[in-house]
């Protein structure tokens, strides 16, 4: 197995650990540090709504709380016919950790896949550099 085709499985994984009693919409993630090491991620819901949070946030900020602070690939997955779209907030936080030319691969269901850039979820992005 190659390490890409390995990130998209640790993704898939995901979908099965995801906490979703009230939406039932599992989403899987994958973010891979610079070094190789990888940082799965699942969506964990609450009963007060609002406090969920997504499976690509739940990945970063597992890593960026374990120190890194480079990364080299994030793989997102959903049960979705098309590719899942991550949610604005995700694109946020993405851009605010990856460059904006890091690869993000989307996965929907049967392994239909969208190879896309931070920057292409994200166009003019705020940064710090808008600071
Ligand atoms: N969700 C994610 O985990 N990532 C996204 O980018 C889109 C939405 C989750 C949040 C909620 O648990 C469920 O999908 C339905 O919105």
């Amino acid at each position: 197995m190659t390490a890409k085709q390995e990130w998209l499985t640790i993704a898939n994984d995901a979908l099965t650990k995801a906490y979703v009693p009230y939406s039932h919409f599992p989403v899987g993630a994958c973010l891979v540090t610079a070094d190789g090491k990888t940082y799965q991620g699942i969506n964990i819901e609450n009963a007060s709504y609002g406090l969920t949070n997504c499976a690509e946030r739940t990945a970063i900020f597992k890593a960026v709380s374990e120190g890194e602070r480079e990364f080299q690939h994030l793989v997102i997955s959903g049960n979705t016919p098309e590719p899942i779209s991550p949610c604005g907030a995700c694109r946020q936080v993405m851009a605010e950790f990856c460059a904006p030319d890091m690869p993000v691969t989307l996965l929907g269901a049967n392994g239909v896949k969208l190879e896309t850039t931070v920057e292409k979820l994200l166009p003019y992005a705020f940064t710090e550099k808008d600071l």
